[in-house]
């Protein structure tokens, strides 16, 4: 294949593992010639890496994908590319309903990348959705953008069939990256100076190589480079074991912060969405984790208005939210994907009870998490630097092990380093304080 000089810009929607995702694709490109730019103006190849888990992320895309058009009618050349989810689920669609879009390629194919972009620059546009039941892509080095902290796919696809997500179908089945190709990776990461890696699957309780499970891979991960904080999404919480808390709470470079999706406080609804677990064993494991490790910090995911919920299951979800006391939440309204079981159950709660319930849920969790970050003031804290400030650049943001954000003057402190910050004011979101005087945390 000929090698290019042409420049690449990328596009990502969606979760954590689209980005890690883009980032293998660039380096895919990247092998035949690619650059990867900022910016779509100056770009001879602009790629949207698409997310379908919500109708409203997927409408994001449709109207992005309008707005590129013009960069194409300035430049005929210019080539559109769909990949991700949507490309998934929507296949020739999205080619046939969209004269924007000259190739289509699914999360599993993105190997045939080079040799689709060059047919379209011939003229011919271009189709790749297969879904693998063995792709990895365990051999490919990601062009990673990020600075010092990494995203790292463990596994990849979804074999538990949640009765309302299309994931299963757009990212096919569970399948697992060798343990030694993942530590291989981290100990590159440690050597180019990345100070903390993300271990990503839909489901990373599944992983698995040979003998190997999940909580093998996240020791051997963690004993590579104990400088380097290791975190990882998302545990299911049937699956959570005892001894993934054990290998957490040994493991000081284990970050101390789960996300543990409870999508639900109703039992009756947990089982109509297939989540196998009940509120019982959820709010056990719980218990189990914070005896296990007092300062563990726990995020979730909720959905309102899930076929049949009545007002008395959403009580029930703000009840487990108040015992729970999550440090944050990601919460959606419910939104009915066509495959899934649940596109089959009547959608009764209507858009604007969702809305309303929704609205009751952010709330309480806005008052909860604005609570436990005013308790953090006064108080003085490790973090890893990561960022200048999106706010001021006057100041820098880093993290809390429990991945709290805090926002601080900049004074002598780097980007990478470990420092120790004193939190003067806060608000739900965002911890802000000022660096302690003297040594590195
Ligand atoms: N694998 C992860 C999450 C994947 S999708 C897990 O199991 O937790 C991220 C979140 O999107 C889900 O946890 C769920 O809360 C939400 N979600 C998925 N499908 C949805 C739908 N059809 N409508 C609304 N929210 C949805
Ligand atoms: Fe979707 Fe459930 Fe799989 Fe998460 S575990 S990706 S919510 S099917
Ligand atoms: Fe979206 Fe696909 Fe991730 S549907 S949430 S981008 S797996």
């Amino acid at each position: 294949m000929v090698v290019t000089d042409k420049k690449i810009y990328i596009e990502t929607y969606g979760c954590q593992m689209n980005v890690a995702d883009s980032e293998v694709v660039l380096g895919i490109l990247g092998n035949e010639g690619y650059a990867p730019i900022n910016s779509p103006e100056t770009a001879d190849l602009i790629l949207v890496n698409t997310c379908s888990v919500r109708d409203n992320a997927e409408k994001r895309v449709h109207q992005r994908l309008t707005e590129l058009r013009a960069y194409k009618q300035n430049n005929p050349e210019v080539l559109i590319g769909v990949l991700g989810c949507m490309a998934e689920r929507l296949r020739t669609e999205l080619i046939e309903k969209n004269n924007v879009v000259d190739i289509v390629v699914g999360p599993d194919e993105y190997r045939k990348l080079p040799k689709l972009v060059e047919d379209a620059y011939a003229g011919q546009r271009g189709i790749a959705v297969k879904l693998s039941r063995v792709e990895s892509y365990d051999d490919i080095t990601p062009l990673r953008t990020e600075g010092i902290t990494a995203w790292l796919s463990v596994m990849r696809g979804c074999d538990k069939f949640c009765t309302f997500c299309v994931v299963p179908f757009t990212r096919g089945r569970e399948r697992s990256r060798t343990l030694t190709s993942v530590v291989e990776e981290v100990r590159k990461l440690s050597e180019q100076g990345v100070k903390e890696v993300t271990l990503l699957g839909q489901n990373v309780n599944s992983y698995k190589d040979s003998n190997y499970d999940f909580t093998d891979l996240l020791q051997e991960v963690a004993s590579v480079d104990r400088t380097m904080r290791i975190r990882y999404t998302t545990s299911h919480p049937q699956d959570m074991s005892d001894k993934l808390i054990e290998v957490m709470a040994k493991n000081d470079n284990i970050c101390k912060y789960i996300h543990l999706p409870v999508q639900s406080g109703s039992d009756r609804i947990l089982k109509l969405m297939n989540r196998t677990y009940t509120i019982d064993h959820y709010l056990n494991l719980m218990k189990k984790i914070r005896l296990a490790m007092p300062e563990v910090a726990f995020s979730t995911d909720i959905i309102s208005g899930f076929p049949t919920e009545t007002v008395e299951d959403h009580q029930m979800t703000l009840e487990v939210m108040k015992e729970v006391r999550y440090d944050g939440a990601y919460m959606f309204k419910y939104s009915p994907r066509e495959n899934t079981k649940a596109w089959n159950m009547n959608d009764d709660v209507d858009d604007k009870e969702k809305g309303r319930r929704l609205n009751e849920i952010v709330l309480l969790q806005e008052a909860i998490s604005n609570e436990i970050n005013q308790s953090m003031i006064g108080k003085t804290v490790k973090i890893l630097v990561e960022n200048d400030s999106s706010r001021s650049s006057d100041d820098l943001m880093g993290r809390t092990d429990t991945n709290k954000k805090v926002v601080f003057p900049r004074g002598n402190a780097l980007i990478g380093e470990y420092r120790t910050v004193t939190i003067e004011r806060a608000t739900a979101h965002t911890l802000i304080g000022t660096l302690t005087a003297g040594e590195n945390a």
